[in-house]
C-alpha cells in the first residue's frame, strides 16, 4: 500500500536501534519503491555530526544489516533523502534548525528512539517550537515503564502533549509477519474458529526461546529480567492475539479493545505456577551473573508460567508461556494443542496423536497442522500423525522474503494506522497483571533456578507442565 510523502525525524538517530533496525528497514522500503520522492529522514542526536557523516553512518548501517544484497546506486539515492541535525533534548541547540528542515505538506513523524527519561523534554520542546501538528505522529519504544506506576507516569507525560491517536507504541512482535498471520489464520478461515475454545483445545503453549545471552545489555537487563523484557509485552501480545474474540473489524480500536479484554480477563498467577531461571557459564562463555556484572544478581533470564484467561471461551484451558536467553536454539512458536477425540474407534493400541496447530515465528516462519492418518501398508489400521505443512519459504517462494517487523511498523506509522501498536490502557493492564508476580518474587526473595546454557531451561519448567500431564515441545 503506497504511503504519502513524509518527514521522519529520528531522535537518537545515531543510536543502536537506528543503526540495527530503523535505517536498514527504511532502506528496504525505499528499495521496494515505497518511500515517495521528496520524503526526508532526519537523524537528530547529541553527536556533533554533519549530513555527510550521518549519511556515512546510515550507509554502514545498511551494508552491515543487508550485506551483499545492497544495490549501490539504490543506496546512494536513499542516502540523498537523509539529513541530520545536532540537537540537545535538554536545551535549545538545534531546534530552530530542525524546524527549518521540516516540510509543511508532508506526513510528519517523530521517532523517540531514546530512553523514556527524555520523553518529557522532547515533548516540551516539540510543542514550544510548534513542530507538532494535529496529525503529527510520535513513535515510542519499549521499555514502556518498569512497572504499572512508571508506565502510568509515562502515559501521563505523553498525553499531556499529544492525543492518544498520535502515539505509536512499538511492540515489534506485532510487526512480525507470522504474528499477523495468526489473525489471518484465525479470522480468515472457517476451519479453526468453531474449535477455538476450551471445549476443543487442551492447552496452548507459547515459547520465545533465544540462543543469545544478554550480550552488551547487562546493565539494562539486570534491572529488567525476562518478565519485564519479554513477558509483559511480546508474549502478552502473542497471548492476546491467540485468545481474543474476533474483532468486528481489522481496525485499531476494534483489535485493541479485544486484546485489552484478554489481558483484563487473566487470572492472577499462582506462585507455584511460575518458574524463573538464570543461565550458567559454559567452558567458553560467561554465565548470567558475569554478563550483567553482578555476582549477586537475582534477575531472571528465563521465565515459564501457567496462566488462565478467566472467561467463557477459555475457562479450563491453560496457557503456558515460556521465554529465555541462552536456550538450546532460537525458536519461537505458538502451539495450540487440541483435545483427544472423545472416543477412539481404533483402540488405544492403534496409536495416533492429538491435533496441533503450530505457528512458528522464528527462526523460519510457517504454520503446521498435525493430523492423524492411517499408516500406509497392509499392517492393519495403525495410525500415525503427519504435518500439513506450510513453510513460508517453500510455499510462497519469492514472496517469502518477509519484511523485518520494523519495516512494516514504520510504514504503518506513516499510513496513520495504529492497529499494530499498543494503546495506553493495554500497556497498563499488562503491567497490572505482571506487577504482582514480580512483587511476589521480591517478597520471598525468590532465587532463580540455574540452568545450563544452550539447554531447554530449568528442570522445574519441565515439571510445571509434567505435573499437569503435559509436555513442552522441545526447543530447537
Ligand atoms: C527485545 C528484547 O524487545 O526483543 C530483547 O529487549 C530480545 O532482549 C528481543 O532479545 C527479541 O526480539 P527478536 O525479534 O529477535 O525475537
Amino acid at each position: 500500500i503506497p504511503v504519502e510523502r513524509f518527514d521522519l525525524i529520528i531522535f537518537g538517530g545515531t543510536g543502536d536501534l537506528a543503526r540495527r533496525k530503523i535505517l536498514p528497514g527504511l532502506f528496504k522500503r525505499f528499495a521496494d519503491g515505497q518511500v515517495p520522492d521528496g520524503s526526508r529522514i532526519i537523524g537528530a542526536a547529541r553527536s556533533e555530526m554533519d549530513r555527510g557523516e550521518f549519511r556515512q553512518f546510515a550507509k554502514d548501517a545498511v551494508i552491515s544489516a543487508q550485506g551483499d544484497a545492497v544495490e549501490p546506486t539504490v543506496l546512494e539515492s536513499f542516502l540523498e533523502a537523509l539529513d541530520y541535525v545536532t540537537i540537545d533534548a535538554l536545551g535549545e541547540i538545534g531546534w530552530s534548525e530542525l524546524s527549518e528542515k521540516l516540510q509543511g505538506d508532508s506526513v510528519r513523524a517523530f521517532y523517540f528512539s531514546v530512553g523514556p527519561s527524555l520523553f518529557d523534554d522532547l515533548a516540551v520542546r516539540l510543542q514550544k517550537h510548534k513542530l507538532v501538528e494535529p496529525d503529527t505522529r510520535i513513535v515510542v519504544e519499549k521499555p514502556f515503564g518498569h512497572d504499572l506506576e512508571t508506565a502510568k507516569a509515562l502515559n501521563k507525560v505523553l498525553s499531556a502533549y499529544f492525543d492518544e491517536s498520535q502515539i505509536y507504541r512499538i511492540d515489534h512482535y506485532l510487526g512480525k509477519e507470522t504474528v499477523q498471520n495468526l489473525m489471518a489464520v484465525r479470522f480468515g478461515n472457517m476451519l479453526f474458529e468453531p474449535l477455538w475454545n476450551s471445549q476443543y483445545i487442551d492447552h496452548v503453549q507459547i515459547t520465545v526461546a533465544e540462543e543469545v545471552g544478554v550480550g552488551g545489555r547487562g546493565g539494562y537487563y539486570d534491572k529488567s529480567g525476562a518478565m519485564r523484557d519479554m513477558v509483559q509485552n511480546h508474549l502478552m501480545q502473542l497471548l492476546c492475539l491467540t485468545a481474543m474474540e474476533p474483532p468486528a473489524k481489522f481496525d485499531p480500536d476494534a483489535v485493541r479493545d479485544e486484546k485489552l479484554k484478554v489481558i483484563r480477563a487473566l487470572d492472577p498467577v499462582e506462585p507455584h505456577h511460575v518458574v524463573r531461571g538464570q543461565y550458567s557459564e559454559t567452558d567458553d562463555e560467561k554465565g548470567f551473573r558475569d554478563d550483567v556484572e553482578n555476582a549477586k544478581s537475582w534477575t531472571e533470564s528465563f521465565v515459564a508460567l501457567r496462566c488462565q484467561v478467566g472467561n467463557w471461551r477459555w475457562s479450563g484451558t491453560p496457557f503456558y508461556l515460556r521465554t529465555g536467553k541462552r536456550l538450546q536454539a532460537r525458536d519461537s512458536e505458538i502451539v495450540v494443542v487440541f483435545k483427544d477425540t472423545p472416543h477412539s474407534i481404533f483402540g488405544a493400541e492403534a496409536g495416533g496423536a492429538r491435533n496441533e496447530l503450530r505457528i512458528q515465528l522464528q527462526p523460519d516462519e510457517g504454520i503446521t497442522l498435525k493430523v492423524t492418518i492411517k499408516e500406509p501398508g497392509p499392517g492393519g489400521m495403525r495410525l500415525m500423525d503427519v504435518p500439513l505443512d506450510m513453510s513460508f519459504a517453500e510455499t510462497l517462494g519469492d514472496h517469502a522474503d518477509t519484511p523485518d517487523a520494523y519495516e512494516r511498523l514504520i510504514m504503518d506509522v506513516i499510513r496513520g494506522n495504529q492497529t499494530l501498536f499498543m494503546r495506553d490502557d493495554e500497556v497498563e493492564a499488562a503491567w497490572a497483571w505482571t506487577d504482582p508476580i514480580i512483587q511476589g518474587w521480591e517478597a520471598v526473595h525468590d532465587v532463580p533456578k540455574p540452568y545450563d546454557s544452550y539447554s531447554q531451561g530449568p528442570t522445574d519448567a519441565m515439571l510445571l507442565m509434567q505435573r499437569d500431564g503435559r509436555e513442552w515441545r522441545e526447543i530447537g
